[in-house]
């Protein structure tokens, strides 16, 4: 029975290599992250194990666990994805994706996949790539680049303050940053069900990493699918990292951000003012 099941294993990923031979690199039957190739047919194996009964047998969100789930599975056959290196828009590269599965969402059922190997997990993303078209039409978006983090400064906080006001984020996330801005009640996802901002002042881990890399990323790529814009356009690559570092001191966390805020807020509170509608326009 092993013997048999392996030999199978052991045709089908000759099959694809044979197959492989004459494509192109991004082929969608393929995965390549840090030199591990993935292969779309063993990943339908790992597939099927661990990811069908939440994504769908055909990868379209609708799997017989779907029902119980909110926020729902995602959907493979839109090929559209929140957590990306790569413009908004654009296709994820499969590293993004590899981080997405393994990292799990937080806060929602999709579970971390670290205990798979990397060569499992390679696998299921060139077999997440059959399920839509895109993947054969388009290669991935090139990644937006992130300038090195300069050094923490007050008044690099108070400069990501105003970008806070002027970008508008307030509007969804609240002027304190607890998810309950004027639009917060209203806003829907690409499937029409409703989606809550994130709450900063939960301190829960972002759903796309947890570093200050990520945070810059999360804002300059936006999450597709969601009201999360991009806001590549409007913030200079440098000024991004202002925003970082005042996202920061709205969560309770110990950072060195919200220490430095702090010590700052003490003596200076009076001197700001209030984030939201009307004001620092
Ligand atoms: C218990 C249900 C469940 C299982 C099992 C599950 N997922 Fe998910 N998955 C979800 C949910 C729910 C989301 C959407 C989270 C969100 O949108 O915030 C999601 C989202 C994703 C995404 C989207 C990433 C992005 O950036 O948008 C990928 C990729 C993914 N899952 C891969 C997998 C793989 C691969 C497996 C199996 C190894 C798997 N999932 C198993 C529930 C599940
Ligand atoms: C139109 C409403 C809207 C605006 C404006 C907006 N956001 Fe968001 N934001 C959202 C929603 C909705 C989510 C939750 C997405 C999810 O959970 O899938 C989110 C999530 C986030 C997250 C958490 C992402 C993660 O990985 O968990 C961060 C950080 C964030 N927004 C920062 C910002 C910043 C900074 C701005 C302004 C420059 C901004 N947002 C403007 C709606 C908005």
């Amino acid at each position: 029975m092993r013997l048999h099941a392996r030999g199978v294993a052991l045709v089908s990923s000759l099959g694809v290599l044979l197959a492989a031979g004459g494509t192109t690199v991004g082929s969608a039957q393929e995965s390549h992250v840090d030199g591990v190739t993935g292969h779309a047919a063993a990943g339908k194996k790992v597939y099927r194990r661990y990811c069908m009964l939440c994504h769908g047998p055909d990868g379209d969100g609708a799997g017989e666990n779907a029902m119980w789930i909110d926020p729902k599975p995602r959907d493979f056959t839109l090929a559209v994805f929140k957590c990306r290196s790569t413009p908004t828009g654009t296709l994820p590269t499969d590293e993004d994706l590899l981080n997405a599965m393994s990292r799990g969402f937080v806060t929602t059922n999709m579970p971390p996949w670290l205990p798979l190997s990397r060569q499992n997990r390679a696998d299921v993303v060139a077999y997440i790539k059959t399920f839509s078209p895109k993947w054969k039409t388009k290669t991935a978006g090139t990644p937006v680049p992130v300038p090195p983090e300069p050094a923490l400064t007050i008044q690099s906080i108070l400069h990501g303050r105003d970008l806070y006001q002027k970008m508008e984020c307030w509007k969804c996330h609240g002027s304190k940053g607890h998810g309950d801005g004027p639009s917060a009640a209203t806003l829907t996802d690409n499937k029409d069900l409703p989606i809550r901002p994130y709450d900063f002042s939960s301190g829960s881990r972002f759903k796309c990493g947890i570093t200050n890399r990520d945070l810059y990323k999360i804002f300059m790529t936006g999450l597709d699918g969601t009201p999360m814009p991009s806001f590549a356009d409007d913030i200079k690559p440098e000024e991004g990292w202002d925003l970082v570092h005042f996202l920061r001191t709205l969560q309770p966390l110990d950072t060195p951000e919200l220490a430095l805020w702090r010590g700052w807020f003490a003596s200076h509170a009076g001197e700001l003012k209030p984030i939201g509608p009307g004001t620092g326009q």
